[in-house]
């Protein structure tokens, strides 16, 4: 099946004081290149579509041209959530692509091999989302930070991307949720809602996402390390 890669690398950056997290060098490269070069150097991919914003796209495109990546890759401008972003990305896809990948560009410690494992799992299922084991006791609370209710914990997962998606499913989705669209954090939330079934395949506890200084901090030693392995 042919694969599509979409990268939402459209955000802002505000948990990390404004900070693009898509440009932000990591081990001596920006987070998206470490991003383009463990998806072009997996041989399912087969063409790549990176979302930007208003703010750092002429950036991007320059990136992208420098990094003579094997496969194509386009650059279009996101909305003001994720889920917009991902849905714009989806829209410049080739008509021959039959599954979709969606990673974050603030997740750079995608390796080939859980882009290879996501999508095997994908042809097996159809939708498939990355996730490790929460090793936090996780707490719903009400407003004034009253416990509501704990969840057994051997139930619950944290989602991650690389996420996996049929095409046909996800435009059939997009057309079934219509506006509520801008309110998810991922898109396996979307085809949910819609009614497909999701399955999860095991994701990597180092494909971590930037958000606070502190990922910053780990993603830089552990992007170091494998640039020495
Ligand atoms: O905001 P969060 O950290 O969850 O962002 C995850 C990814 O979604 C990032 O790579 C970010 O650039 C992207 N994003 C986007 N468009 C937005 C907001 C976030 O492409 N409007």
């Amino acid at each position: 099946m042919t694969c599509g890669a979409v990268i939402p690398a459209a955000g802002s950056g505000q948990r990390l004081g404004g900070r693009d997290k898509a440009l932000l060098p990591l081990a001596g490269r920006p987070a998206l290149a470490w991003v383009l070069g463990a998806l072009a150097r997996s041989a399912q991919i087969d063409e790549i579509v990176v979302v930007a914003s208003e703010a750092n796209a002429a950036a991007i495109e320059s990136l992208c041209q420098v990094s003579e990546l094997r496969i194509p890759v386009r650059v279009t401008l996101g909305g003001a959530e994720r889920a917009l972003s991902v849905r714009a990305g989806v829209e410049c896809l080739s008509p021959s692509v039959q599954l979709v990948l969606i990673h974050d560009a603030a997740r750079p410690l995608l390796t080939s091999e859980l882009v290879r494992r996501a999508i095997a799992m994908a042809h097996r299922h159809g939708a498939v989302v990355a996730a490790v084991p929460v090793v936090d006791t996780i707490k719903q609370v009400s407003v004034d930070g009253r416990v509501v209710t704990t969840p057994d914990r051997s139930t619950l997962v944290a989602a991650q991307t690389p996420q996996v998606f049929r095409l046909d499913w996800l435009r059939e989705t997009y057309r079934r949720v219509g506006a509520s669209l801008a309110t998810v954090t991922d898109e396996a939330t979307l085809l949910e809602r819609a009614g497909f079934p999701v399955y999860i395949f095991p994701g990597d506890p180092e494909n971590i996402k930037l958000t606070t200084p502190l990922d910053v901090t780990i993603a830089e030693f552990l992007l170091a390390r494998r640039r020495r392995e």
